[in-house]
């Protein structure tokens, strides 16, 4: 057996969330490795945002999280906040601006955050190994073994921080809830989230629209999302069809109000206005025109409004605020932004991100059955649940 290293903590991961474990347990005196199979340090931050990083959200809090536990996230949320990594982002002299909907985004590039991290994982004294895939970890008398490189590094604490299988060709895995596995504790079905919804049947239709963008309020259950919506030639995607793939499962109708600000009896109402209008008109008034043509097809209505019921135009205005699509899949985790599920927080602390019943495991980030909304939830995650393992390492 190779000679072993010694540390007081091997952090596996070196995203948003092991970086930022690492520097804070480095920071507090702690000697740290920090693991990685890719060849440079946050790749996923590097890309997030179109290049920019939407790095977290002012709007922050609990409810905007989807998990198994829908409590679990608040002590770290509470812990580490917004405003907190907000203050590590100004002391750094990154310049930022708000976007839409209290999404913070670098004004020059992402690169900005990574190399922030770095710094603060520098300060700690954090040793940073990349281009390594974990060869195996080993538990024995109170000491994780992980073999990575040719060589062994051993320490009482071991903290998972590989994130979850969205978008595979970027070196993202399952290593996660492999892992976690093997140490006993239970992985919540991990599914894509925040991503494009699929149409297939009669709705293909809908496929020939792709590239148009509406404002819509998208609904699943009592979950509702009031952004736009792109049809893709696949299907459906956009903020607001993202944010509600997270709430979806397959079977479940997805409900699209395609009129947010017109009352049901809006048609009627034109009807008296203007009866001469074509009813296909009337919607080119609300529509792009490509959907309007695709709308009033499938609701099969033409002619002039003069020529159409009150009864017919208010039962179309009720359906174009609640049409139903039945999505028959999603792109999968090729395409999507996060995953949902993943380390089941039952077995975890949600003040220390330590394992209950397994001493000195941690797990943190996006691996753990914790996701967030679009618009920089994910990474305030990353930090939060990053700071709180770090704070106990
Ligand atoms: P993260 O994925 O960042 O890091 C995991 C690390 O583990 C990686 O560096 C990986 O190489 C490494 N790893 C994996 N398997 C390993 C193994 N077996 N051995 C060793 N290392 C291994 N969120 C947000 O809030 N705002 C945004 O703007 C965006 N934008 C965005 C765009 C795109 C295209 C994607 C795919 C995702 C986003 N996100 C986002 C989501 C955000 O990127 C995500 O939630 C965080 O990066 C999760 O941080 P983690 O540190 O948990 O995982």
């Amino acid at each position: 057996m190779t000679q072993s290293t010694r540390y007081d903590a091997v952090i596996l991961g070196a995203g948003a969330a092991g970086m930022m474990c690492a520097a804070i347990a480095g920071q507090r005196g702690r000697r740290v490795l920090l693991i990685d199979r890719a060849d440079e340090p946050g790749k996923k931050i590097l890309i997030s945002g179109g290049g920019r990083c939407n790095f977290t959200n002012i709007h922050t809090a609990p409810d905007r999280y989807v998990s198994a536990n829908p409590h679990f996230a608040k002590s770290a949320l509470r812990r580490f906040t917004q405003d907190d990594f907000i203050a590590m982002v100004d002391a750094y002299g990154i310049a930022w601006h708000e976007k839409t909907l209290g999404q913070l985004f670098c004004d020059g590039s992402a690169r900005q955050i990574v190399a922030m991290l770095v710094d603060e994982c520098s300060a700690g004294g954090v040793e940073i190994a990349l281009g390594h895939d974990v060869a195996g970890v080993d538990h024995a008398d109170g000491q994780y073994h992980v073999r990575f490189g040719g060589r062994t590094a051993s320490a009482p604490a071991l903290v998972i921080a590989t994130g979850g299988p969205s978008i595979p060709k970027m070196g993202a895995t399952g290593y996660a809830y492999d892992l976690a596995r093997r140490f006993g504790l239970k992985v919540i079905e991990p599914r894509p989230a925040l991503v494009p919804l699929t149409l297939g049947g009669d709705e293909t239709l809908f496929r020939e629209l792709s590239g148009v963008s509406a404002e819509i309020i998208a609904s699943c259950g009592k979950t509702r999302f009031r952004e736009a919506a792109l049809f893709t030639h696949k299907g459906l995607s956009g903020p607001a069809i993202l944010q509600i793939s997270s709430y979806w499962r397959h079977g479940q109708p997805i409900g699209v109000n395609f009129l947010p600000d017109h009352a049901p009896g809006w048609l009627a109402e034109m009807k008296r206005a203007r009866p001469r209008v074509a009813f296909r008109t009337a919607l080119g008034s609300a529509f792009p025109d490509r959907l309007a043509d695709v709308l009033a097809e499938r609701l099969g209505i033409s002619g002039e409004l003069a020529n159409l019921t009150d009864r017919a135009l208010e039962e179309a205005g009720r359906r174009l605020g609640d049409w139903r699509f039945n999505p028959n899949g999603t792109e999968g985790f090729a395409k999507a932004e996060v995953t949902i599920g993943g380390i089941d927080t039952d077995g975890l602390s949600s003040k220390t991100m330590e394992a209950k019943r397994v001493p000195g495991l941690y797990a943190i980030g996006e691996a753990v059955d914790v996701t967030g909304w679009l618009g920089g939830y994910n990474f305030q995650w990353a930090w939060a649940s990053g700071w709180a393992a770090g704070q106990a390492l």
